[in-house]
């Protein structure tokens, strides 16, 4: 079995991008040691104060925050970096070649009930005279040099696409490297699983509630099959199970709050999902047009996201 310095070597991608790559995978990894450590390092619970997001944020949140970003920041290939938890972009490297943005902590109401989280990151090439500066970050998704995620599960594993399909490794923790598991990862066309918060379901479009009435019906109404349904409430664990045994996520418009046209954040989660998704076979979307090629106005920008197996995401977009 492959490690991945040695998957990346191999690859065509550029010196500069496995360095980006390798810096933000080992700090996952530290992360990965932080979590385990748990109550016993006294990391658990609220950090006290609000995110950019308009969140409350985590210990936990701020402590993955802080050590992706030092690390990062002292990646000479590095350019910029840009988060879920900072306000503004914050440049590094003027030389650097790559732009990073990242949610450091996926799914962080989980942390205290010790359930699944995961850090997600998508990488832009991107060069210039002066210090980087917000605009530089806004790339259609199409442009992504890499996107991945590491998630925080019974096992840490690294999901990763440089635009030639998509590989998932698996941390050694003996020899703290991430060993490939999967050379080639592919969603299923079609599916009997969907992933949606209910809860919400009064909030959405009168479209989306028709689609899901439908699923949950099955049989029993216009479909010629059942659906079962899961939930994980980190969406870096319901991407993963999509990519290990298909399915439909969605986590569409509603109306809670008018100012918001989605939950999820372009830049952090959409984006790099979409990436991996869409580099197994699958299909991301909002409700009018494909994740990827979103012109993005601003890095906290949010949308609505519907991704996975391709012919459940066209009978979504259907309705
Ligand atoms: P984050 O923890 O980075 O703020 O992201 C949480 C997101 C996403 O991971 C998940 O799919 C969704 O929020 C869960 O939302 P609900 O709490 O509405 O279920
Ligand atoms: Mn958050
Ligand atoms: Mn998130
Ligand atoms: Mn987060």
């Amino acid at each position: 079995m492959q490690t991945l310095s040695q998957v990346l070597k191999a690859s065509n991608a550029p010196v500069a991008l496995q360095d980006v790559l390798t810096t933000t995978t080992n700090t996952c990894i530290d992360i990965c040691k932080a979590l385990h450590k748990g109550s016993l390092a006294g990391i658990l619970g609220v950090a006290g104060n609000e995110n950019v997001q308009g969140e409350e944020q985590k210990k936990l949140d701020v402590i993955s925050n802080d050590m992706l970003k030092s690390d990062l920041m002292s990646c000479p290939a590095v350019r910029a970096v840009a988060s879920e938890e900072e306000d503004d972009i914050v440049p590094a490297n003027t030389n650097g070649e790559y732009l990073i943005a990242f949610d450091p902590l996926d799914g962080s109401s989980n942390i205290d009930i010790n359930a699944m989280v995961g850090t997600i990151f998508s990488i832009y090439h991107d060069q210039g005279e002066k210090p980087a500066t917000e605009a530089d970050f806004l790339k259609p998704g199409t442009e992504q040099a890499a996107a991945g995620y590491v998630l925080y599960g019974p096992s840490c594993m690294l999901v990763l696409s440089t635009g030639q399909g998509v590989k998932m490794f698996t941390l050694d923790p003996e020899k703290n490297e991430f060993v490939e598991t999967q050379e080639s990862v592919t969603v299923d066309k079609d599916t009997q699983e969907f992933a949606i918060n209910m809860s919400n379901q009064r909030f959405w479009s009168e479209s989306m509630q028709g689609y899901v009435n439908d699923l949950v019906a099955g049989k029993d109404g216009a479909r010629d099959k059942n659906f079962n349904m899961r939930w994980v409430a980190a969406m870096v664990g319901d991407v993963h199970r999509i990519l290990c045994r298909g399915g439909i996520f969605m986590y569409p418009w509603d109306s809670k709050d008018p100012t918001k046209p989605g939950k999820l954040r372009l830049m952090y989660e959409a984006n790099p999902m979409a990436m991996l998704v869409e580099q197994a076979g699958g299909k991301a979307h909002t409700h009018t047009q494909r994740i990827l090629d979103i012109q993005p106005e601003g890095i906290h920008q949010r949308v609505p996201v519907i991704l996975g197996a391709a012919n459940e995401v066209d009978k979504c977009l259907s309705y």
